[in-house]
């Protein structure tokens, strides 16, 4: 049976080598972002499509922004007339506030549009394709699917000029915990990948401050991560290798997790 992943935030950096390392481990790909040129073969979900294809997978790209609800059925029903099926979620999309501002000065707009989207957005559209794969598991037997959440280090690393990301990237972690507590009665195993600082168009405007951190020692494994280093954590749980381990966090960070002295 051809396996089907739903992959969002899909048209660049992270979200795009997900999209790159799933294919090559043979699934077709479901990629959602909320840019879409067609005209550009050379960015964005384009870009991704043709790369996908060039493993012999179907791609099919859906304009969407997952802050708005309303636009979850879409994300369901256009993969589902396209593929029949979902196998595994990865909640990838994400944004950093438009501006860092500190803590005390830290706008309801701000807060709002970064929680709407790294947050609510990704807990809804869980909830939505949770169901369909409840579903799903019920019509077949042997029918395995997951859920992955792209979290953060910022669930628990405080940076006071971002107080609103962490904020999102710690629920989006307690919404991992839970759904992975609620769907393993189904065999739906959810993780969270947890990324350290990786390089990618969300990091460039900060490229300088984080280059001289990690030559000074901030990260053990001393350089940036990759959009790779994630994308093979997410390919081997989504393949199963982590099949009794529900609720796994996976972090790749080179070792920031690591308290030193
Ligand atoms: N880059 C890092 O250092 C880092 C570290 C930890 C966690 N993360 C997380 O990884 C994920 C991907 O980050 P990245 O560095 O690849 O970011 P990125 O900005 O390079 O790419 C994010 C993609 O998501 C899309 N997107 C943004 N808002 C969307 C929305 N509302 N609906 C649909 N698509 C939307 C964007 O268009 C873009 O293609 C994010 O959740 C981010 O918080 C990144």
């Amino acid at each position: 049976m051809q396996k089907v992943a739903l992959v969002t935030g899909a048209g660049r950096g992270i979200g795009r080598k997900i999209c790159l390392e799933l294919a090559e481990n043979g699934y077709d790909i479901a990629g959602v972002d909320i840019l879409l040129d067609q005209d550009n073969k050379d960015k964005g979900l384009p870009e991704v499509q043709q790369r996908v294809e060039g493993f012999d997978k179907k791609f099919l790209p859906i304009q969407a922004d997952i802050a708005y609800l309303n636009n979850h059925p879409k994300i369901l029903d256009s993969t589902l007339e396209k593929f029949g099926r979902i196998d595994v979620l990865v909640n990838n999309a994400g944004v950093a506030p438009e501006k860092r501002i500190d803590i005390l000065e830290t706008t309801p707009e701000s807060y709002d549009r970064v929680l709407s989207i790294n947050t609510r957005g990704a807990f809804f559209l869980t909830q939505k394709i949770a169901k369909h794969m409840i579903q799903q598991v019920g019509e077949e037997t042997n029918s395995k699917s997951c859920i992955i959440f792209i979290s953060s280090i910022s669930v628990y690393v405080s940076s006071p000029s971002r107080p609103e990301y962490c904020i999102s990237k710690a629920a989006l972690s307690a919404a991992a915990k839970i759904f992975a507590d609620r769907l393993a009665a189904y065999g739906i195993n959810v993780y969270e990948v947890r990324p350290g600082i990786i390089q990618t168009d969300m990091t460039a405007s900060v490229k300088e401050k984080y280059d001289k951190l990690i030559a000074e020692g901030l990260i053990p494994q001393k350089r940036w991560g990759l959009p790779k280093d994630v994308a093979r954590a997410v390919a081997s749980l989504a393949r199963g290798d982590f099949a009794y381990s529900t609720g796994l966090v996976v972090e790749v960070s080179g070792g920031m997790h690591i308290q030193r002295l």
